[in-house]
């Protein structure tokens, strides 16, 4: 969504004011998309529901496998039959069926499974998934599965406006959920407002969209870097930034559900390794430089989303300095530059994308970093503020992507409102992919 007053664009799905309006497909486009694709449906309870069973139906027409997982609710609005009429599969209600074909009904539904898309999503379902609740099929599936997800919320406008759902809808889109942003008009409530299931266009074009970014990046090698890194002085100190490592783990994650073979070489963060990529992990700047090296051989795209520690103590003590020992002055020795490294001994085709931090001449610097660097792309992020406004330490960041164009190497920029760092890294990631295919 592009707003003029700030020249900025909104990532698509960034919070509930902000989901990007997808532009409807043809029928080509949705065949191509969904052809022998398998897609989970969950329905949940809510009068929308009759909705799900025409989605349900186009999605067959279009060439989906089709398996419908309906919760209890769900089914006291419609019968299970419609849906097995509609998907020409049994519909899954129970985790301890019998007569199942499946395997473990929950392992083997999500197995096979392309993405997962669940519709009517009523406020208590959200909020279990939210908080890892997994008391009937459907979410158990969504916690046993690392496939794409995709939620179309349905519910009276107060419950969707009220600070518990949109927190938990945050802390979804934070974790990599998808969401389609509800419809205004009336509500069986008798109010209208806000809460309506989005139109059945809108949904499978955003599934549509999903399932093609999530063969993107298949035949990428993605190297990035993430976290800060500690420079010691002696075993009880070190220097360092406050840097999360969360911009660098969500590229990760959005890498590897695109379906590139990611590495990940993180400094110390707090973060669980992303889902679906190779962590190794690394503590001093020395020690990232070596490990990225070492593994440039094959990358296709190198990020370097580390806020690499520039300057290293001359030298460091395996004793505790004592502070009654004086003054302590320190030497320190220049780092070496990692990503200008990989820019330099990069194999031919493999794309280069930076960070830049910065406090002020935000773009001027970072336009610099990109030439000076011999960078294909860099995204820069205020680090002015600390905490919820800047980009260290934050959930969510406002970011500048600036790239050379092949051929006249003419820069040119593209803003991105604030939003989640999941949303960030999806878009930036929609950059470097149309960069490498430039370049291919
Ligand atoms: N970087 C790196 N190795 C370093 C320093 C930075 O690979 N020793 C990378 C970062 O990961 C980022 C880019 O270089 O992709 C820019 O980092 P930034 O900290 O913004 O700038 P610096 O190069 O450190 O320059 P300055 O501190 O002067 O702004």
């Amino acid at each position: 969504m592009y707003d003029e007053d700030t020249d900025t664009l909104s990532p698509a799905g960034s919070c509930m004011t902000a989901f990007a309006p997808l532009s409807p497909q043809n029928g080509d486009d949705r065949q191509a998309a969904l052809r022998d694709r398998t897609i989970l449906v969950g329905v949940c309870g809510g009068i929308a529901a009759y909705k799900c069973a025409g989605i349900v139906s186009t999605l067959r027409q279009s060439g989906a496998d089709v398996h419908v997982i309906m919760t209890e609710a769900a089914q006291k609005f419609v019968a299970p039959l419609t849906f097995a009429a509609l998907s020409n599969h049994d519909v899954h209600t129970d985790m301890f069926a019998k007569d199942t074909t499946w395997d473990i009904a929950h392992i083997g539904l999500v197995r096979k499974t392309d993405a997962f898309v669940i519709l009517n999503a009523t406020a208590n379902t959200i909020a279990k998934l939210a908080h890892g609740i997994a008391d009937d099929l459907l979410t158990t599936c969504v916690l046993a599965t690392r496939k794409p997800l995709l939620v179309a919320p349905a519910m009276n406008t107060q419950m969707l406006e009220a600070d518990a759902t949109q927190a938990n809808i945050r802390c979804l889109q934070e974790r990599g959920f998808e969401f389609v942003q509800p419809a205004a008009g009336f509500l069986a409530c008798g109010e209208t407002g806000d809460g309506r299931l989005a139109e059945e266009e809108e949904i499978i074009a955003a599934l549509c969209a999903m399932l093609t970014r999530s063969r993107s990046l298949a035949s990428e090698h993605v190297l990035i870097t993430a976290g800060p890194t500690r420079e010691f002085l002696d075993p009880a100190r070190f220097l360092s930034n406050p840097s999360s490592g969360r911009m660098g783990y969500a590229l990760a994650r959005e890498a590897a559900a695109r379906g590139a073979a990611v590495t990940l070489v993180s400094g110390p963060t707090e973060l669980p390794a992303p889902a679906g990529a190779e962590r190794v992990s690394v503590t001093s700047a020395l020690d990232m430089h070596a490990a990225v090296l070492e593994r440039l051989r094959g990358t296709t795209m190198f990020i370097g989303a580390a806020a690499v520690a520039d300057f290293r103590p001359s030298a460091s003590s395996k004793i505790k300095t004592k502070k009654e020992d004086a003054d302590v002055n320190l030497a320190m020795t220049r780092n070496p530059d990692i990503i200008a490294d990989v820019a330099r001994q990069k194999p031919p085709a493999c794309l280069v994308v930076g960070f830049a931090a910065e406090t002020d001449d935000m773009e001027r610097n970072a336009e610099d970093k990109l030439l000076r660097k011999g960078l294909d792309c860099i995204v820069v992020n205020s680090i002015a503020a600390h905490g919820t406004d800047g980009a260290f330490g934050a959930r969510d960041n406002a970011v500048t992507i600036l790239w050379r164009q092949a051929g006249n190497g003419h820069v040119e920029r593209c803003r991105l409102a604030r939003a989640p760092k999941t949303a960030i890294a999806a878009a930036i990631l929609d950059q470097a992919a149309a960069l490498r295919a430039q370049r291919r």
